[in-house]
């Protein structure tokens, strides 16, 4: 819940504000809760990045992404935008340099009116970079020892780590600066509005729990689909892999959310507690239950699009995978025998991101005949886009003969909903800024997770596994589908 209560003074140091993510989701962000009233009086924003950007480059930069979507009238807006970027400072200097992060103090000190200022540090900038500029940030003085007021936090992006030992080793040396109180390790899928309807869907319905168990659930799918390609990012993305960039955080992240037992307390301490115990209790992942691809050229027909290692920022030989598909199982009594299917993939077909819960067929039924047996129920939980939960049953076609069909309970958010759908940095940035963790990766949750992959991760590096070829704009390795009949079942499109 967001309250607008006492912020106090409120410094933002932006890390890396030169960069796509600064510009596109963080400042945009910044800007949405400082239109709606979250931000306070007394507060400064600072860009720190390598770049030498003047201040007026720098505020024109962050400007064109800026939206009026909580200020719609135009004089409004400007004005709105004029503020805000009176807040909004620049300071260029080395990643990782004390110096560097002394002259940044030296320049924050202008700004902030007295000693009690509350100290965010969003750290924008690639995971190669980010524990020296931590300790640049701890060695400057900028971290206060206290958890309470005046705070001091740090926001540090995916992915944490290659694996589970370079995970560790990370988030011990980050703790010699930040404790783990004042570190908040950001999923941005946590933040999106559906993925946060999860725990009320389940906890707030009292239909759902009796039935959410294995001896009425068939089997979960979760599928992530983007169409793009790596388009560029190779030189960060080569490195990392669909399964660290995406699989490992984003699509265990939710299928925590959806395997969860109920949680004692709405409490970030309980939800997290439950959320590690279901990690746990996953079967770490098989070589044989994955199936693996890489984007090739787009088939022939289609409108040309270039393969993965066509890209020029990606190494010709790259064995790097961008699909993954992967068969879990949770081993505890609630999902005992339940397949959960796991899949992303970029350069496919569609943008999409959905959790599908598929029932068990009837056992008896009394509509049963040769022909006409009753549909498994479904439930679809549409993360984006076209935000969505929609509940398959079956129902009677109206007339006089007694016809069944599949037919949809539909509760589409564009029409259900009339407020606007925050953008998922804006409701972390501000959970940040509240000190609410509930929405954030625990040291503890970010190993159980590695736990599940690096296994995996290591056995496709030894044993120099080759990704299956798949078309640009395809639903990806037809592999995937023989891994859904092995789970019982296949692929819900
Ligand atoms: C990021 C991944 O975490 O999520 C990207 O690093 C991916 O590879 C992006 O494109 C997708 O985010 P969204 O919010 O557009 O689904």
């Amino acid at each position: 819940m967001s309250h607008k209560s006492d912020l106090g003074t409120l410094s933002v140091v932006v890390v890396g504000a030169s960069g796509d993510l600064a510009k596109r989701k963080i400042f945009p962000a910044l800007f949405a809760l400082y239109c709606q009233g979250f931000l306070p009086a007394e507060l400064t924003i600072t860009g720190f990045a390598r770049s030498h950007l003047s201040q007026e480059e720098f505020r024109a930069r962050i400007t064109e992404h800026l939206t009026c979507r909580y200020t719609p009238g135009e004089k409004d807006c400007a004005e709105k935008m004029e503020t805000f970027l009176s807040h909004c400072h620049y300071v260029s200097g080395q990643y990782g340099s004390t110096d560097a992060f002394l002259d940044l103090f030296m320049h924050l000190q202008q700004f902030e009116p007295h000693s009690r200022t509350n100290r965010l540090f969003y750290l924008a900038i690639p995971p190669s970079v980010f524990l020296d500029v931590a300790k640049a940030i701890g060695s400057a003085g900028f971290v206060y020892c206290g958890e309470t007021s005046p705070w001091s936090r740090v926001v540090v992006e995916k992915p944490f780590g290659e694996d589970r030992d370079s995970s560790d080793e990370l988030v011990h040396e980050l703790s010699l600066v930040f404790s783990e109180d004042q570190t908040f390790r950001i999923d941005h899928y946590l933040g999106k509005e559906v993925i946060q309807n999860l725990l009320v869907l389940r906890f707030a319905n009292r239909i759902f729990e009796p039935l959410w168990t294995k001896e009425h659930i068939k089997s979960v799918q979760i599928s992530w689909a983007e169409q793009l390609g790596v388009e560029g990012r190779g030189g960060y993305f080569d490195q990392y892999g669909i399964i660290r960039d995406v699989v490992q955080n984003h699509l265990l992240q939710i299928l925590s959310l959806v395997a969860m037992e109920p949680p004692a307390r709405h409490a970030s301490g309980s939800i997290r507690k439950e959320k590690v115990s279901v990690l746990k209790s996953i079967r770490p992942a098989a070589l044989e239950d994955m199936v693996l691809g890489q984007y090739t050229t787009a088939a022939e027909g289609a409108s040309p699009r270039p393969g993965y290692t066509d890209d020029e920022t990606v190494p010709d030989d790259s064995r790097t995978c961008t699909y993954a598909a992967a068969l879990l199982h949770i081993d505890n009594p609630r999902w005992e025998g339940v397949p959960f299917l796991l899949r992303a993939g970029k350069a496919l077909d569609r943008k999409t991101t959905e959790i599908k819960i598929l029932f068990h067929d009837l056992d008896n039924c009394v509509f049963c005949g040769p022909e006409d047996c009753p549909h498994a129920n479904e439930l679809v939980i549409r993360v984006q886009p076209d935000e969505a939960i929609i509940f398959r049953i079956m129902s009677k076609v109206p007339g006089l003969e007694l016809d069944m069909e599949s037919r949809d309970l539909d509760l589409q958010y564009d029409t259900a909903f009339s407020e606007l759908i925050p953008d998922a940095y804006e409701d972390l940035l501000l959970d940040v800024i509240q000190g609410e963790k509930s929405l954030f990766i625990g040291s503890q949750e970010l190993a159980a997770a590695w736990d599940i992959f690096t296994p995996v991760l290591q056995a496709i590096d030894e044993n120099g596994v080759r990704p299956l070829p798949y078309p640009f704009g395809s639903t990806g390795p037809s592999e995937a589908m023989d891994l859904a009949v092995k789970a019982g079942g296949v692929w819900r499109q």
